[in-house]
């Protein structure tokens, strides 16, 4: 509880919340002290979810922190309603391909209560199905989550890339899986400018990441149905998602098809397939008129946002192992410089549930 008063404290002292009453900061403490809880109005959590955003020290997207949208659905009472929440956040989120940075809030924690949950960690993942023979089709990062729908009674096509159903907890219930509406799920075809065999290997990603699995914590208040996002970097599908061996693990393919001389790691056949697989996602996502960014325009945005807070006289926790790009950062302006402390215990901020 001390923790929670230091927090509601900290909150309204922020400069954003500088045009309220100063009687209103008294009032939530004494009420938070009182009845271990207080009712934040939606401008309250619009600014402090954009201070979340702003204060989270993993995120390199962080210069348009003042563009967040809320989406607020706490008066929801049922899992379907949080289900049809969470396709309305899609929905606007997506916006055609113009990504809009976007988080939806659901009822807040109140202590000693059971709450609304989603145990799935975005709501757009691909499935992972293990093989008899060992191989996994789809995305081996979901494997858990998958086995988990099909216990719950999803069945999947077992395509390469079916979409999961979101897994929605809720007080009074048991965790149920709502299939996600498939025309909100927009999704970019992968191809190659150079490379007419590229779109034979059947590649794509969908455009929105949205992460669901972290509680939102501000003015002492934790929100734990707050599924938030922001576009894509190129490179989280590029060099992470369609690449890392023990995710897609596409590079070997793609050296296969350019040619490459795969005897030897010296031969660098894995660095230009993954330059090219990257390059492709870029040229398609353009193509395709869905808006995400590079790693070279994402890194300048981050320092240039980094001098400004510093400029303005705010700190801006950083970890230096997240911001940078998983391929050429030395290439990027992120990676020749130090920055405040990666602290992670700032509010407000999005939070690592414990149990995630
Ligand atoms: N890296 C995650 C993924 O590829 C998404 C994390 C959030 N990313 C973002 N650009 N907001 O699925």
């Amino acid at each position: 509880m001390e923790r929670r008063l230091r927090d509601c404290d900290e909150f309204f002292r922020y400069p954003e919340l500088g045009h309220l009453p100063a009687q209103r900061r008294l009032s939530a403490l004494a009420e938070l002290r009182e009845t271990g809880t207080y009712r934040q109005t939606a401008e309250e959590i619009l600014i402090g979810a954009k201070l979340a955003w702003r204060n989270h020290a993993r995120c390199v997207g962080r210069k348009h922190w003042r563009s967040l949208k809320l989406l607020d659905a706490r008066q929801v009472t049922s899992a379907d309603e949080l289900a049809g929440v969470c396709w309305e956040h899609l929905r606007l989120a997506t916006n055609g391909g113009a990504i809009q940075s976007m988080v939806t809030v659901g009822p807040q924690r109140v202590p000693g209560r059971r709450e609304f949950r989603i145990v799935s960690t975005q709501l757009i993942r691909y499935a992972g199905y293990r093989n008899g023979d060992g191989t996994v089709t789809g995305d081996p990062a979901n494997i858990a989550a998958t086995e988990q729908a099909q216990a719950l009674g999803w069945r999947g096509e077992r395509t390469p890339f079916d979409v999961l159903p979101v897994l929605i907890s809720a007080p009074d219930a048991e965790v149920r899986y709502f299939e996600v509406p498939r025309e909100l799920v927009r999704e970019v075809d992968l191809a190659h400018p150079d490379y007419p065999w590229f779109g034979s290997l059947g590649l794509k990603w969908h455009a929105l990441p949205a992460v669901s699995n972290m509680d939102l914590d501000i003015g002492g208040i934790t929100y734990p149905f707050a599924p938030f996002n922001g576009w894509y970097v190129g490179t989280e599908i590029g060099a992470r998602n369609l690449s890392d061996t023990d995710r897609y693990n596409m590079l070997p393919l793609i050296a296969d098809m350019m040619g490459l001389d795969t005897s030897s790691v010296r031969t660098l056949w894995r660095d230009k397939a993954l330059i090219e697989l990257n390059h492709a996602v870029l040229h398609s996502f353009r193509a395709a008129g869905v808006h995400l960014v590079d790693h070279h325009t994402v890194a300048k945005q981050f320092c240039d946002h980094a001098e400004r807070e510093a400029a303005a006289g705010r700190r801006c926790p950083t970890d230096w192992s997240w911001i940078n790009p998983p391929t050429s950062s030395g290439l990027t302006p992120t990676f020749h410089r130090y920055y405040d402390e990666p602290d992670l215990d700032v509010r407000p901020n999005f939070v690592k549930r414990a149990d995630a």
